[in-house]
Order: structure tokens, then C-alpha cells, then sequence
């Protein structure tokens, strides 16, 4: 396990940016995994500065993100469809059929969750897994008390992340409660794991995380067995104004 601390928000994007690319440049038809939610925002807008100057080709690379909310479509501001499309996907030359969301709108969404497991392992399993860490100690949408051995599926949010998760929506009632996700299993199969951290808020669960006990309470703990962890800190907040 590597643990990189930056001082700065934009330092950890910029060192998480160097990764991501380096991973693209030395394997142009790389498979990502990637997260939504605000951590990785700072990541993305320097890959999007860096395609723009010339410096990365996105068109041979396939992306796989994390997770959706059941029940919306891609056209909704809040699902994570959208989120992609607008922070990174449409800004860049990636193919966007090479790029792979949950589908939330699923008619059978645990055959769905089927469906997008067989898609990992036909792209050949990714490669590089960019995370973010919850609160609580999820990734992913894998909440505490979550078996390890799952791979995507269909999961129930608790009720700590509709919390830190309604600040994105009009009303707490409005956030779903359930989402497709892919698994433990599925993220501890990629080959290499970014995990990207920012803010005084976050340190004692990833204190928790990478020197407590490994325990489906914190599901992020199970990365300590990960042959392959780069983790960057930024002990500053991510700026009101980024
Ligand atoms: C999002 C995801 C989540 C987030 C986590 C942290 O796709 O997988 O596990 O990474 O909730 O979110 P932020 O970055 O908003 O603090």
C-alpha cells in the first residue's frame, strides 16, 4: 500500500490525474473504473485540461463506473449517467459506447447487475479503480455490514449516505434508497486501486480503513488486502468555491 498526503485539493486531483494518464499513455485501450460524487471532480477537470492541450487520447479507453441510483435514467441531473457525461465523458474523446454506467432504469435490474459484471469481464477486468470512501466507510455503494463476496447487485443505501447525499438533491425524500452497485468482489478483482481522499472529515474513517481491523463494518478496510493500493490524502477540504 502507497499513502501519498497533499496539502491542497488541487494537489491530490493533479497527482491523481498523473496516474489516471500514465495508466492511459502506457495502455491506450486501458479499462477504468471510475466514481462519481465530489472527490474526483478536481481529477477529471485536469484530464479534460490535458486531452485539450493534446497531451491524452481517450479512444481506445473503456470505462466502467461504480455505481447508479435505481430508478434514474441518465437524463436526470442527480444520476450518476449524467454526473459522468458532464464532468468528463463529454469533454474528451472517449467513445461513449465504450463508456458503461449501471443502467438505473433497468426493467430487472438484478439481471442488469448480471449484465454489467459479464461486461467487466469481457472488456478483460479493469485495470485502474479510482475510488472515493464514504463517511460511513462504503465505496462504491458497498454500505457496512456488506458481504465481501458480491459482485454487482442491488443494494439498499443507509441511511448516513441519503443523508451526505441529499445535499446534491431539492429534499431528502427525493434522493432513491436503493442503487445497483458493483461489488466487493468485483472492485478487489481490478488489477490496480487508486483511492482518492480529501478533507479533515474523511480522515478518521480512512484511518479506520487502512489500520483498523478488516471488517464488512468498514467496508473499505477489505482494500488493505489489495496487492496494489495507492491512496492520496488532501487533509484540506475541497474548496467552496472549486
Ligand atoms: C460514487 C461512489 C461513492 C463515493 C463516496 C464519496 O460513485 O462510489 O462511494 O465515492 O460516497 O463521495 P464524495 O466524493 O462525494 O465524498
Amino acid at each position: 500500500m502507497k499513502i501519498m498526503y497533499t496539502d491542497t485539493y488541487a494537489n491530490m486531483s493533479r497527482r491523481a490525474a498523473n496516474i489516471i494518464s500514465a495508466q492511459i499513455i502506457l495502455h491506450p485501450k486501458t479499462v477504468l473504473g471510475l466514481p462519481t460524487g465530489t472527490t474526483p471532480i478536481g481529477a477529471y477537470r485536469q484530464l479534460i485540461e490535458w486531452y485539450k492541450k493534446g497531451d491524452l487520447d481517450f479512444s481506445q479507453v473503456t470505462t466502467f463506473n461504480l455505481d447508479e441510483y435505481l430508478g434514474l435514467d441518465g437524463s436526470h441531473p442527480q444520476s450518476y449517467r449524467y454526473f459522468m457525461d458532464n464532468q468528463l465523458f463529454d469533454h474528451v474523446n472517449i467513445r461513449k459506447g465504450n463508456t458503461h454506467v449501471p443502467d438505473g432504469t433497468a426493467a430487472d435490474p438484478e439481471a442488469e447487475c448480471e449484465l454489467y459484471e459479464q461486461a467487466i469481464k469481457e472488456a478483460g477486468g479493469i485495470d485502474l479503480q479510482v475510488l472515493g470512501i464514504g463517511n460511513n466507510g462504503h465505496i462504491g455503494f458497498n454500505e457496512p455490514g456488506t458481504a465481501y463476496e458480491k459482485t454487482t447487485n442491488v443494494t439498499e443505501l443507509t441511511e448516513s449516505t441519503i443523508e451526505a447525499n441529499s445535499r446534491l438533491f431539492a429534499s431528502k425524500e427525493e434522493v432513491p434508497t436503493k442503487a445497483l452497485t458493483m461489488g466487493m468482489k468485483t472492485i478487489m478483482h481490478a488489477r490496480r486501486i487508486l483511492l482518492l481522499v480529501s478533507g479533515q472529515h474523511k480522515l478518521d474513517i480512512l484511518n479506520a480503513a487502512l489500520h483498523g481491523p478488516i471488517t464488512p463494518e468498514v467496508p473499505a478496510s477489505l482494500l488493505q488486502l489489495h496487492p496494489d493500493l495507492t491512496v492520496i490524502v488532501s487533509t484540506e477540504d475541497i474548496p467552496a468555491d472549486f
